[in-house]
């Protein structure tokens, strides 16, 4: 891979107060990938998805986007370059019906597509369809997961960060979510970063990983070749998926 990633993360040190939660972190994402960040609860990957949207600001390090230093770019700003989150926890609207939700995450410039994209998500997650003038709040796990992820989808991101997509949900439900993000990527060349817990799924979801421990990578290959470790196998495979 020769040309230049799409997201360039370099030396990022990002605090809370005093407490240093990521401490230089160094991670690319080039166009058309898909790639994970697995590690252990605490281990800052959150704080690293947080980071590239614009908070917490890193405190030292620098995060480029698409050519451009957006390090200390305000989030609506970033949002504007089109990286969408789907946060961990997935903090949709929850007084806001479905097909709201839809629209706040379209953003102004994208109305002209709206009713295409829409019928998109719809077609991606049916049970939204069927659903979309219930509020968000009353949805299921499952189905916040999937209007989490439709929202951010509906700004037509460049780059698509997820964080801990699975989180909660049944394992029919992930192989399902799972199996959209590939399609998506394959189909509209998507590019992807995720965190996940299940290091098992995601590793085999992903072109590549990263592993993250104590705010630090300390490990990253191809998604087989970190399968493949025995380091990873026993730290985040074992009594697992396989
Ligand atoms: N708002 C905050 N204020 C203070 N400390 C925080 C805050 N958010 C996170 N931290 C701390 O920063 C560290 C990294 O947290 P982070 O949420 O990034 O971890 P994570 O890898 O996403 O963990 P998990 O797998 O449990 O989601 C943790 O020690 C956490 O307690
Ligand atoms: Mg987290």
């Amino acid at each position: 891979m020769s040309s230049e990633p799409l997201l360039k993360v370099s030396g990022v040190e990002t605090y809370y107060g005093n407490i240093r939660a990521l401490a230089g972190v160094d991670v690319e994402v080039h166009k058309g990938e898909i790639v994970s960040l697995i590690g252990a609860n605490g281990a800052g990957k959150s704080t690293l998805m947080m980071t590239i949207c614009g908070s917490p600001q890193a405190r030292a390090g620098q995060v480029v986007f698409d050519g451009e230093d957006i390090t200390e770019m305000p989030t609506h700003l970033i949002a504007r370059r089109r990286i969408a989150q789907s946060p961990e926890g997935r903090r949709i609207f929850p007084r806001m019906t479905v097909l709201e939700n839809l629209q706040m995450g379209a953003g102004l410039d994208n109305l002209k597509y709206f009713k295409e994209d829409v019928e998109k998500v719809f077609t991606m997650f049916p049970r939204l369809k069927e659903r979309q003038s219930q509020r968000g709040g009353t949805l299921s796990g499952g189905e916040q997961q999937m209007l989490s992820i439709g929202r951010a989808l509906m700004s037509r991101p460049k780059l698509l960060l997820l964080d801990e997509p699975s989180l909660g949900l049944a394992p029919l439900i992930v192989k399902g979510i799972f199996e959209q993000i590939k399609r998506l990527n394959k189909e509209e060349g998507l590019t992807v970063f995720l965190v996940e817990q299940n290091a098992f799924a995601a590793l085999k979801l992903s072109d590549r990983a990263y592993v993250m421990v104590n705010g630090k990578v300390t490990m990253s290959g191809t998604g087989k070749e970190l399968l493949a470790d025995p380091s990873v196998r026993a730290a985040y495979l074992e009594g697992g998926h396989h």
